[in-house]
């Protein structure tokens, strides 16, 4: 098992220029996700979920405490953290396939096995048939999960997913929720995922983190159990539809509300 731990984390965005003064984004976090679990940070627009992803993937460092990966601090990016963004950032240039396999070429792998894996990975996301298609040519949904693909190309121990279904419709959004549920579970890897949509959090968490604003704190830490019931069956229209689900959704939103009342919080 492995272990991504923020240990009492602060960030801080330094002053640029005389009026935009220094700004505490991320206050004293405490959070661990070990492989096996799917955590959802919630959190309204600027209570700093994408700082907490950056940090997790190396791109950032914290100005206090450490994150850590197995207890070793983590100085960068890394094969063993993998990153989807809300928009595919895919090459191209590249055939999907070769998208996918991009980073197993940075791995030194070759070109015969990469295809290979390519496929295979395509396949994996349910679109067998993409691979010698252009970027250009997939929807929008399709892209998404080639950039999935990819991202599970070097067998990361841990998916950072900041609103990766994001700029989607609904009906492709609600399909690749239940997709995103089962390639986590095939991977066995650890996930990250950011979202403002409390219904997209209990359906695919294990745990659901609220992440309160100005500054961004951690106000709560809930285990969420309606992950489980789809994986093991349950179609998600009953799983939405039932009263334990919806007592869960008042429930968070609430919290949320209760942390900032003025401001309304897109489900
Ligand atoms: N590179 C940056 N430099 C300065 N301020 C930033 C930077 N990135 C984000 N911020 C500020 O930090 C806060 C949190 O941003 P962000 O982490 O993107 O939140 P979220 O993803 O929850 O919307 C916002 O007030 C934003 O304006
Ligand atoms: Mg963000």
């Amino acid at each position: 098992m492995s272990q991504l731990s923020f240990n009492e984390v602060s960030l801080i965005y330094p002053a640029r220029g005389r009026h935009c003064a220094a700004q505490l984004v991320l206050d004293r976090i405490n959070l661990s996700v070990s492989t096996g679990e799917f955590v959802v940070v919630i959190g309204r627009s600027g209570s700093g979920k994408t700082s907490l992803l950056n940090l997790a993937a190396g791109f950032q460092e914290p100005s206090e405490g450490k994150v850590t990966l197995d207890g070793k601090i983590i100085e960068g990016p890394g094969t063993e953290r993998a990153v989807v963004f809300q928009d595919d950032a895919l090459y191209p240039w590249l055939d999907a396939r070769d998208n996918v396999a991009f980073p197993l070429k940075i791995k030194g792998m070759g070109e015969r096995d990469r295809r290979a894996r390519g496929d295979e990975l395509l396949e994996l996301v349910g679109l067998p048939e993409a691979g010698q298609r252009r970027i250009w040519e997939l929807s929008g949904g399709m892209r998404q999960r080639v950039g999935i693909a990819r991202a599970l190309a070097a067998e990361p121990r841990f998916l950072l997913l900041d609103e990766p279904l994001g700029a989607l419709d609904a009906l492709t959004r609600s399909r690749l929720q239940i997709f995103l549920l089962d390639v986590w579970r095939k991977s066995r890897s650890g996930a990250l995922l950011i979202t403002h949509s409390i219904d997209e959090a209990l359906l695919l968490a294990t745990r659901i983190v609220v992440l309160s604003p100005n500054p961004g704190r951690l106000a709560a830490d809930i285990p969420s159990s309606f992950a489980a019931d789809i994986l093991a069956g349950a179609p998600a229209v009953e799983v939405r539809a039932s009263p334990a689900f919806k007592r869960m959704h008042d429930g968070l939103t609430g919290l949320i509300q209760a942390v900032s009342p003025e401001e309304e919080l897109a489900a």
